[in-house]
């Protein structure tokens, strides 16, 4: 085998292209890239090409890798813990599990742990809040680096209102986003990146918020938060910061709220807070399941999508039951169909890959399966019998248990644990 030569992998295709709402769909299709991990081109199968190495994998599908846009690393362990509503949920369950993140040797256990469960599921990009402790984070991010995942993290700032072991002051949290944007922010090509993370407004005082959406302003930073997810949380939040006129304008006075913010929830937004979700180019997590979970409600999916607004979906684990994107795909189906505005699963497969990309900005290099772009992928295991675009995808959007992720690649490259 040449130094150069190419890889190639045979089976069913299915990806969401960039030109359009549709997928596209090959029946026996072929998916070649270099060996500098990139697509050279995705076309039905006409015979073994010249200098390509060709792996047959049918019945198999060969699927653009899955985004989830929200999850939580030192919640891995505590997955399904039914202590909810939300603020009980976190005094209960998560602020004593995210505080044994000051143990090094945890954090490393629970990161290899959670990179596994990614590639088990498909995921090849993970938007992740860390602990709110600076070392949990770089043990992240370096099990992120060996796992070769496309992964964005964020040090979880508080300051206020929950344990001490937990509690970061302004200063020292905000320096440390500095120091570990420095380390690993658009790394490997930007495979890594750094993202400035506001647990949320209850948790965070007025002068944290500030300089975070200063910090994230002079590094050019992704901004994560969740907004408006249950009724309490949202009377804490403005009794917290009276300066505000509603939840959203708690981010939006304190610099955080642009077009590279991505909110979590925003369940209980007013028609107000979504045009001006829209008019600040801000982008939306979508976490049906773990809006179950914890009995937070239904988010209105077709706000967003009536004023395009860009949504990603995010299992967020541990609210969410699942490290599994397609499960979520399933859940905004139900959520959608209760809430009397159906979504199609084509678009569902296109929130849980490209969608997601594209609301990260980074559709350009990921999320679907294009010429140029990134060698992005899993291979999924199909019984022979199921045939057919439409099939096909009401197994992939719908029945992920019968049709279980064998492989995952980015850029090309097995990932560590899929
Ligand atoms: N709001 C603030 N923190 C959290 C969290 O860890 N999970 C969820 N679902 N909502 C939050
Ligand atoms: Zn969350």
């Amino acid at each position: 085998m040449g130094a150069s030569m190419k890889r190639g992998f045979r089976g069913k295709v299915m990806t969401a292209s960039s030109g359009g709402e549709d997928l596209r769909y090959l029946e026996d299709g072929l998916l070649v890239f270099g060996d500098d991990g990139r697509i050279t081109s995705v076309e039905p199968f006409g015979g073994p090409p010249d200098g390509v190495l060709v792996r047959d994998v049918r019945p198999f599908l060969l699927a653009a890798g899955f985004v989830d846009a929200h999850l939580h690393y030192p919640q891995t362990r505590v997955i399904g813990s039914a202590t909810g509503p939300l603020l009980p949920w976190l005094e209960r369950t998560v602020f004593p599990e995210e505080a044994r993140f000051l143990d090094e040797r945890h954090a490393t256990a629970v990161a290899a742990e959670l990179t596994r469960r990614l590639a088990l599921a498909g995921t090849t990009t993970a938007v992740l809040y860390s602990s709110s402790d600076p070392r949990a984070t770089r043990v992240l991010f370096e099990a992120l680096a060996r796992s070769g995942h496309r992964g964005f993290v964020g040090l979880t700032l508080m300051d206020q209102h929950c344990p001490e072991p937990l509690r970061v002051d302004a200063d020292h949290a905000l320096a440390a986003c500095a120091e570990l944007a420095s380390a690993y922010h658009g790394h490997d090509r930007g495979r890594l990146a750094f993202v400035i993370t506001p647990r949320f407004a209850p948790t965070c005082s007025r002068a944290l918020l500030e300089g975070a959406g200063r910090l994230a302003e002079e590094r050019g930073l992704f901004v994560q938060t969740h907004i408006s997810e249950n009724a309490d949380e949202c009377r804490a939040a403005l009794a917290l910061h009276p300066f505000a006129s509603d939840y959203l304008d708690i981010y939006d006075r304190t610099g955080l709220l642009g077009e590279r913010t991505l909110l979590a929830h925003a369940i209980h937004l007013s028609p107000g807070e979504w045009d001006r979700v829209r008019a600040r180019g801000a982008r939306i997590a979508h976490c049906p399941d773990s809006n179950f979970f914890l009995g937070s409600g239904r988010m209105r999916l077709a706000e967003a999508r009536a004023r395009g607004i860009p949504v990603a979906l995010g299992t967020d684990v541990a609210a969410g039951r699942t490290f599994d994107v397609r499960r979520i795909m399933s859940s905004a189906y139900d959520n959608a169909t209760c809430l009397g505005d159906p979504i199609t699963p084509e678009a569902l497969f296109r929130l849980g890959t490209l969608g997601g990309a594209e609301a990260l900005g980074i559709a350009r290099e990921t999320g679907s399966l294009e010429p140029g772009k990134d060698a992005d992928f899993c291979v999924i295991e199909l019984p022979d019998y199921v045939e057919g675009r439409s099939d096909v995808l009401s197994r992939i959007v719908f029945s992920s248990d019968t049709t279980p992720v064998r492989e995952t690649y980015v850029r090309g490259k097995r990932v560590e644990g899929g």
